[in-house]
């Protein structure tokens, strides 16, 4: 694909809600806590993660001149506020169940404000396009290798997947935004590049750190079996983290676009799963964004 084109594609914000029995917190996965906790430490992140996101594409919404391209904001803006919501009452039972939700996520929220107070706009959204990338190169081997969620509980393979599938149908707007504000010439490159390798590092270190607060919280620091099936997880088979890697070096390429990665056929499955998880009150399965 020619790195100017991106594919018309406008991500739709739809009301669903996931009723997450709070019972299988720990074990809704088949390879047990550590891997269930894995996913319990991403989720920590999302609520002010994503509200940071939204901010910060906002604040370029103003300098944009494309019709379509302000129309896939809005729906990008209506999608991540609908997992926010989503992840934080998944959250909140993390809390109940006597996980350190709440005091890891209030530092997230802090780093969230120093983020907004102190990096100029360019650099919030550099920082937003880092994450979306990571977010959709993840939700890619996610939705492309069913080992990853099969024998699951639905309701928590649920939640992710539609947090998957929504991440890849918007994972092309905080970018073009970025590129249609800030160009793709020698300094928006340079920024992009030094922001993402910041925030692959302390990202991923936080996530580790919040799982081993969550594992030690769980009483399962000690459990080598636990650990071992997490990092097999992780790094072997399936090996999520190392299935990653081609795509985490693709943007490094300085014509680097999501949509040259097309893989727009995994969204096949959005509409029976809108249709089984769009709220009772909301109206509408889908609606769009204003
Ligand atoms: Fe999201
Ligand atoms: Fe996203």
């Amino acid at each position: 694909m020619n790195p100017e084109t991106t594919l018309a594609i406008t991500p739709l914000r739809r009301d669903l809600h996931f009723p997450l029995p709070p019972e299988f917190l720990r074990s809704w996965h088949p390879l047990g806590a550590h891997v269930s906790l894995f996913f319990a430490a991403l989720s920590i992140f999302f609520p002010d993660g994503e509200r940071m996101f939204i901010h910060a594409v906002r604040l370029q919404r103003e300098r944009l001149k494309s019709p379509e391209l302000k129309r896939q904001v809005a729906g990008f803006v209506g999608q991540e506020a609908i997992h926010g919501r989503e992840h934080e009452a998944y959250n909140q039972l993390l809390e109940e169940a006597g996980l350190p939700a709440r005091a890891l996520a209030a530092t997230v929220a802090t780093q969230m404000r120093q983020v907004r107070e102190r990096l100029r706009p360019a650099a919030q959204l550099a920082l937003t396009i880092a994450l979306e990338h990571w977010t959709a190169i993840m939700a890619d081997v996610l939705l492309r290798d069913s080992r990853l969620l099969a024998g699951a509980h639905p309701e928590y393979a649920a939640i992710w997947r539609w947090h998957a599938l929504e991440e890849t149908e918007h994972k092309a707007v905080a970018f073009d935004v970025y590129r249609e504000v800030f160009g793709s010439g020698g300094a928006a490159y340079r920024l992009r590049i030094l922001v993402y390798l910041l925030v692959s590092i302390s990202f991923w270190s936080r996530v580790l750190y919040f799982h081993l607060r969550m594992v030690i919280a769980d009483g399962r620091l000690l459990d080598l079996f636990g650990w071992w099936r997490m990092f097999r997880f992780l790094w072997l088979s399936p090996g999520i983290l190392r299935r990653t890697l081609p795509a985490w070096l693709s943007y490094f390429r300085p014509g680097f676009h999501p949509w040259q990665h097309d893989n727009r056929h995994l969204l096949a499955g959005i509409g029976s799963l809108s249709d089984r998880y769009a709220r009772a009150d909301s109206g509408l399965p889908i609606v769009n964004a204003t």
